[in-house]
């Protein structure tokens, strides 16, 4: 598939342990220890993990980002129609063969006959495993809340860069074939009960064996999701994109709308640590424009978003061409790909007509018997902090359901 630069960038240890003779229920906006049990029993534990990885990144050409004044030039240059064949910018692969940290997340709900369904749901830009996560009327808006209350057990964890994880070098190393080893790690760590084993020492609830994994991506982690379904089909065994979709109206200004600025230089107190080719949007409206626009939803909850906010890396945005639009012969197990209505970085603000399913089926999922599309009404691309989230979050559990998960 040809696809111009734009689209490719589609942005797309402690202790305290809360002890069952002893119970310490908390609710999630007072989380002072790494376990706690939320008012509905489902019981979460947050880790650390080492995730060994053998990866081949990309040498990509582009300029360096030093200053917010830099930021502005990588967005004119990746937004420009002179700058739109991604590929011609490879310039050579680097191999990365280490391990980083990762911070991690689990919650079991108390009961609930999809317990042994794992969801394991990568987060975008932008953001850290919180959107999956909001602490802001979490009956409105937080999807792990969801998700255990329709009975799924869930995982989550910061990507490289952001949150508690690593934050190694913004060109060299955060970029999308390392980040989908991390994926991809995790997923087998899962699989093999070695995130359960590490749980069970934190967590007071005898976990469930997990039989089925599942994967929900949002934006960014969409595209890393998409990638696993194409490198490692056999690692998931359903999936669900939101915020992503291969599709020829992704708009051409995008970097320039994000605003991005030096997160070290913008934000010195939150990102002072962060180092060269670490950015972030430079303003609340910067992210309201990419996430909420055209969105229906409650001004607070764009102050939560900003609060929350997180950065991103020149490589990641680069190296997004690794992954997308690989085909996934292989992949056969249910894929839903779940659109905002008005989702401005994906289909430039209205997905209804933007994509051509036939065309995704034919050229990626050729051996695939469910490939469906839901447009989530009234919402744009941060879709967990709009009005009716849980709708929508509805509509993805009827979604696995219909499909055995
Ligand atoms: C890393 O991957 C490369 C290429 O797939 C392989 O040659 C090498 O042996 C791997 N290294 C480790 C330590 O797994
Ligand atoms: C981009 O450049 C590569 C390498 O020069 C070329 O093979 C490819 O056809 C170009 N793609 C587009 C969309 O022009
Ligand atoms: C508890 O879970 C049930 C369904 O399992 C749900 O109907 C109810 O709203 C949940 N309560 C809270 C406070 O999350
Ligand atoms: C897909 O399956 C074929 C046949 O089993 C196998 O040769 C190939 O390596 C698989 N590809 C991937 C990416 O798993
Ligand atoms: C969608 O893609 C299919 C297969 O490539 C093609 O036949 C069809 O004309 C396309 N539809 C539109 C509306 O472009
Ligand atoms: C909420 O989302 C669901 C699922 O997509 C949809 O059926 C419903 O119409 C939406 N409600 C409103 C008020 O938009």
């Amino acid at each position: 598939m040809k696809l111009s630069a734009s689209q490719l960038l589609i942005s797309l240890g402690l202790c305290g342990i809360a002890t069952r003779a002893t119970p310490t229920a908390r609710s999630s906006t007072e989380r002072s220890s790494t376990s706690w049990t939320t008012e509905n029993g489902t019981k979460c534990t947050k880790f650390s993990l080492v995730v060994p990885v053998n990866a081949t990144n990309l040498i990509l050409e582009g300029p360096r980002v030093d200053s917010s004044f830099d930021a502005v030039t990588y967005a004119w240059d990746g937004d420009t129609w002179s700058s739109a064949n991604a590929t011609e910018r490879i310039k050579g692969t680097i191999s990365v063969n280490t391990a980083f940290n990762i911070a991690a997340q689990l919650c079991i709900p108390s009961s609930g006959g999809k317990s042994d369904i794992l969801q394991i749901a990568t987060h975008g830009n932008s953001f850290d495993k919180r959107y999956w996560d909001a602490e802001v009327e979490p009956e409105n808006y937080n999807y792990i809340r969801a998700a255990t209350n329709a009975g799924y057990s869930i995982f989550t964890y910061d990507r490289l860069s952001v949150g508690g994880s690593d934050k190694p070098d913004a060109y060299d190393i955060v970029q999308a074939p390392v980040e989908l080893e991390i994926l991809r790690g995790v997923t087998e760590m899962a699989r093999s009960g070695d995130i359960s084993r590490l749980a069970a020492r934190q967590i007071d609830t005898v976990l469930p064996d997990f039989t089925k994994f599942v994967h929900v991506g949002h934006s960014y982690g969409s595209i890393l999701t998409s990638g696993l379904l194409a490198k490692y089909p056999d690692l998931t065994d359903g999936s669900i994109l939101t915020g992503f979709i291969i599709n020829p109206h992704g708009p051409q200004y995008q970097l320039g709308v994000r605003g991005y600025q030096l997160a070290s230089e913008a934000f010195p107190e939150e990102f002072g640590h962060l180092g060269s080719g670490y950015i972030c949007p430079g303003a609340k409206y910067n992210l309201h424009n990419s996430f909420f626009g055209g969105g229906d939803f409650d001004p607070k909850i764009l102050d939560y978003g900003w609060k929350i906010k997180q950065p991103s890396t020149v490589g990641e945005g680069r190296s997004a061409i690794a992954l997308l639009g690989l085909t996934a012969h292989n992949y056969t197990k249910p894929l839903q790909f779940f659109l905002a209505e008005f989702d401005a970085p994906v289909c430039n603000g209205d997905c209804k007509e933007a994509y051509n399913l036939t065309q995704i089926r034919e050229t990626i999922y050729p051996n695939n018997p469910v490939v469906e599309v839901h447009i989530q009404p009234k919402t744009a691309h941060g879709f967990t902090l709009h009005r009716n989230a849980t709708g929508g979050y509805e509509e993805m559990f009827r979604f696995f359901g219909r499909n055995g998960l």
